[in-house]
Order: C-alpha cells, then sequence, then structure tokens
C-alpha cells in the first residue's frame, strides 16, 4: 500500500487531499494516515496541511524496492526484489535462491554488507548507503564454458548506465573491472552453478561505489561522486543498470555475443596494450590483441606467440611495445 500512496504523491503536482487518495486506494482516512507515519518513519518527508492534503517534499536516500521498481519498465529483470539493510554478502543469498528456484531476473540489494567479497576471495568495501551491492540471477540457456559473455554483458551495461545517468566515461579493463581515469569504480562478480554442460544458474555480483567519500575509499578505488564532484542517485543508477541488463541480455538472443563484444571492445582500456597477466600458475606478459567470443583476453608474447587467456589478473605495464 505504501509504494500505491507514494506513486500517487509522486505523480501529483502539489498537495494531494486525503479524501482523494482514501478514495483512489480504497482506505479509510485513518488507515491512510498509519501508513503515512509509516512513511515518515522510513524517512520520507511528507507535508500534512489541513483543507490541502498531502505532499511529497523529499525522499531518503534508500534503495527500497518500490523506489527501485518505481518506472523501473523491465520485462523481468528486477521485478522481483530481495532488500536488506545490512547482510554478510548478497551473493550468498542469491545463489540460495537460486537453488530455491527463484524467477530469473530476482535481484538481492543490500545497503551495506559486512563480508562483501570480490575476485580471488578479495574484500569488497561495502560502506553502507554508499554503494550500490547488487546480485542478479540469471538462468540462461548456454552451456557454461560461455557464462563469461554474461560478466562481459554486465561491465558493458555498468559503463552505458553510468553514461546515461551520470554522464561521465567509464572504462572496463579486462575482464570485469569498471575504471574512471585509471581508478576502481566498480567490480563484477560471477559465479555459476552448473552440471557439465548444464547452466542451472548464474549470480552476477556487482559492486560499484557511488558515493563514496574521497578520504573513504581504499588505494587504487575512486567513486562517482569523487569523480563528478556531486552527489549521483542511487536509485536511477541502479535502475538503468537493471534496464541496460536486460536489454543486452535479450539481444544476445537475437544476435548471440558479437553486438556485446563489439561493445566491449569500444570500452576497453586493455586492448592494445602491453599487459601483464598474474594467475595461480603463472606470470605471462604480451600484448593484448583482442577478446574471444567466449569473452578470453588473446595476447601475443614476446615469442610472437598468441595465447589465450581465460582466468585472471592482468596489470597494464607502463612501456608500450608495438
Ligand atoms: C571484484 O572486482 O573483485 C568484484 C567485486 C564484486 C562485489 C559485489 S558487491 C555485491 C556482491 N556481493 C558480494 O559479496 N560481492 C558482489
Amino acid at each position: 500500500m505504501q509504494d500505491k500512496i507514494l506513486d500517487l504523491l509522486k505523480r501529483s503536482q502539489g498537495y494531494l487531499s486525503g479524501e482523494e487518495i482514501s478514495s483512489r486506494l480504497k482506505i479509510s482516512r485513518q488507515g491512510l494516515w498509519k501508513y503515512i507515519q509509516d512513511l515518515r518513519d522510513a524517512g520520507y518527508d511528507i507535508a500534512a496541511v489541513p483543507h490541502l492534503g498531502y505532499q511529497l517534499v523529499s525522499s531518503p536516500d534508500r534503495l527500497f524496492p518500490f523506489e527501485i521498481k518505481h518506472n523501473l519498465n523491465t520485462k523481468f529483470i528486477g521485478r522481483s526484489i530481495s532488500y536488506f539493510d545490512t547482510v554478510s554478502s548478497t551473493m550468498d543469498l542469491a545463489i540460495g535462491m537460486g537453488i530455491k528456484g527463484c524467477v530469473e531476473g530476482a535481484i538481492v540489494i543490500a545497503e551495506g554488507q559486512s563480508r562483501g567479497r570480490g575476485r580471488f576471495k578479495r574484500e569488497w568495501f561495502s560502506p553502507k548507503h554508499k554503494g550500490i551491492y547488487l546480485s542478479l540471477i540469471l538462468r540462461p540457456q548456454i552451456a557454461p564454458n560461455a557464462a563469461p559473455i554474461l560478466t562481459l554483458l554486465t561491465a558493458v551495461s555498468i559503463c552505458e548506465a553510468i553514461k546515461e545517468v551520470s554522464g561521465m566515461d567509464a572504462r572496463i579493463k579486462w575482464p570485469n573491472d569498471i575504471l574512471i581515469h585509471n581508478k576502481k569504480l566498480a567490480g563484477i562478480l560471477t559465479e555459476i552453478s552448473a552440471e557439465t554442460d548444464i547452466t542451472h544458474f548464474v549470480v552476477i555480483g556487482v559492486g560499484l561505489n557511488v558515493n563514496n567519500d574521497k578520504k573513504a575509499l581504499i588505494a587504487g578505488a575512486t567513486s562517482l561522486a569523487e569523480q563528478k564532484k556531486e552527489k549521483v542517485s542511487r536509485i536511477e543508477l541502479l535502475q538503468e543498470i537493471l534496464r541496460r541488463i536486460e536489454s543486452n541480455y535479450l539481444g544476445l538472443g537475437k544476435d548471440s555475443a558479437a553486438a556485446i563484444l563489439d561493445k566491449w571492445r569500444k570500452s576497453n582500456i586493455t586492448l592494445g596494450r602491453r599487459v601483464r597477466v598474474v594467475s595461480e600458475k603463472n606470470t605471462r606478459e604480451g600484448q593484448a590483441l583482442d577478446i574471444d567470443t567466449d569473452g578470453a583476453l588473446l595476447i601475443r608474447n614476446d615469442s610472437g606467440l598468441t595465447e589465450k587467456v581465460t582466468a585472471g589478473d592482468i596489470a597494464h605495464c607502463r612501456d608500450h611495445h608495438a
């Protein structure tokens, strides 16, 4: 009911009478008053003036499900939302939901995480109300070894959303770090539940520094607010990320991965550079030539051989070899 009341208040220019709201939503005036109090407790500033009615003055900076759903206009991504104030990691909850058979497109959102995790078991610093901490469950009909395309797709979608909402140009460092001015803004963690050649579900985790203060960021990291020098709406950014992921994901079915790979090539800062690849097994260096259809990085080593890198962390080297 609160979402319906908010929806009416958001649509109305000026005050909306209690009588009008009550009759439209078929609730009593007393019931309405109770809901208004609940909304105020949640941080909404709602003015009430006798004979005029109610007016929404301001909304809190929270990723409440009804705020996310308001004008989201997606078909399935973000239609089912599990929202938490603080969790250990949205990944663990999303994996549990995937196992229980949740709908495709369901998302888990938290205002903060106590044990946010990144790739290679690194910690993902997740201060409350500052960033976007999202896990999305997809059920793609693709072989498990094709799943990395979803990570590239998410990276592309995040860059598109950042451009749309903040006007900033973010770039992708292979495979899935989102950077602005060479500092890390967002990361993507993809976890998959699969058998030999069947993908049960994929959980895509996105951590994005939005309104983190410069001083509170770890070395090498940045936030949109630091770059833009003003706060950015987490709700608008999250909604746009969900919309972009959906449209790119639906596009996958139409023209396979070609469009995503093209977009990824345009937004990346790795191709053409000399890179050092550090994996658990070894360290290699070479020129980053291209990405393969499965998202692997193709590098030419110093003996002139082309190698395929499927996993690992890369560093961009300073010296450029032609
Ligand atoms: C990386 O760059 O290493 C990936 C970071 C992914 C962080 C996100 S935050 C939401 C989701 N929950 C987690 O615990 N991790 C991912």
